[in-house]
């Protein structure tokens, strides 16, 4: 894809990219042989033309296969670092990183592991490229309450390293009300709140309205459903809660990238974003999704830096960051 010198350029802020997301498929041929793993493919580009998912269950299980390579503290290093040294060529300033420590906890890798190589990375890619990062610890709704309980009291050692909570994986047949306790206590505990809400899921808009009414997120993930129930588009436009859209995901899981959406939702006031998910399974970076909104949607500079400016908004980041972040985006747009 052909990425326009205006949107490499953008100064961009990323919510919404999964770490283990990330893995991209040389990558994990490196750890495989590192870790003494056997992969069932022989080149990085089998292992890519074996992706083949049609919904959010047939990727989630390529994704939750691939991770089988991530061992040690250093992998998660390898993992994370590969992913700043990336986006570092897309101008990309600021991100809050999912992280799924069950993924990890539930095949022997331990919470120490994985937090440990995550925040060694993220300490060296601010000094190496100027990238703030945080982490939001994400807990897998398609398991039980019981263990992201038992995660979450598990993560309050390392509290200190974590800025919120979200829920991710199979959404299908796993309400956000199964999580209400969980979420309560994290909200006691000091973290902020986001949740899932995948695109075009059975109950979809009672999973919106739960996560806004019940559980009382900062904001959503996806979530782009949300433009059937007019009164709830009202109630988030009121509350500045914000949505992670992730164009090249949604053709993934879904149909098409829910541009007009995005774009509809930008109207009717909604604070939404453009991020990417997961960028080694869908094949694209956060500058990519900015170029397919740009290309589909047909849109402005303005409002290319509009979506930036939003991301700035509903993030967790410090206020004197924020305004660093937005300076540099009117700084820009003013001289493009
Ligand atoms: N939805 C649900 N679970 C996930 C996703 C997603 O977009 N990416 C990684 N795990
Ligand atoms: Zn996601």
């Amino acid at each position: 894809m052909e990425i326009s010198p205006f949107v490499m350029g953008l100064p961009k802020v990323e919510l919404h990219l999964h770490i283990e997301g990330t893995l991209e498929p040389e990558l994990k041929f490196e750890l495989a042989q590192r870790n003494g793993i056997t992969l069932p493919f022989d080149t990085p580009e089998q292992v890519r033309e074996s992706y083949d998912f049609d919904d959010l269950t047939s990727f989630l299980h390529t994704y939750y296969d691939g991770m089988n390579v991530l061992r040690t503290s250093e992998d998660f290093y390898d993992l994370a670092m590969a992913y700043f040294a990336k986006v570092a060529t897309q101008n990309l300033r600021y991100v809050e990183i999912f992280f799924d420590p069950q993924a990890h906890t539930s095949r022997g890798i331990s919470f120490d592991t994985v937090i440990s190589g995550l925040r060694r990375a993220q300490i060296e890619a601010e000094q190496k490229f100027g990238i703030t990062s945080a982490l939001i610890m994400c807990f897998l709704r398609d398991l039980q309450p019981e263990y992201a309980m038992a995660t979450l009291l598990e993560s309050l050692p390392y509290k200190h390293w974590i800025l919120g909570v979200g829920l991710d994986s199979d959404e299908n047949g796993n309400p956000p009300s199964k999580f209400a306790a969980v979420f309560a206590r994290a909200k006691a505990e000091g973290y902020l709140l986001t949740m899932h809400c995948d695109i075009d899921i059975p109950g979809s808009i009672d999973h919106i309205e739960t996560v806004i009414h019940e559980i009382g997120v900062a904001r959503i993930d996806h979530g782009t459903n949300i433009v059937e129930n007019p009164e709830l588009v009202k109630t988030i436009v009121e509350r500045g809660i914000g949505l992670t859209s992730c164009p090249i995901s949604n053709t993934w899981v879904s149909e098409g990238t829910k541009v007009e959406l995005v774009k509809q939702l930008m109207a009717e006031g909604v604070k939404v974003t453009i991020n990417s998910d997961d960028p080694a399974y869908f094949g694209g970076y956060i500058a990519e999704n900015f170029q397919r909104v740009a290309d589909e949607g047909q849109v402005s500079d303005e409002f290319l830096a509009q979506l930036a400016h939003n991301a700035v908004d509903i993030s967790w980041a410090p206020a004197v960051l924020k305004a660093e972040l937005h300076g540099e985006i009117d700084q820009y747009l003013a001289q493009a």
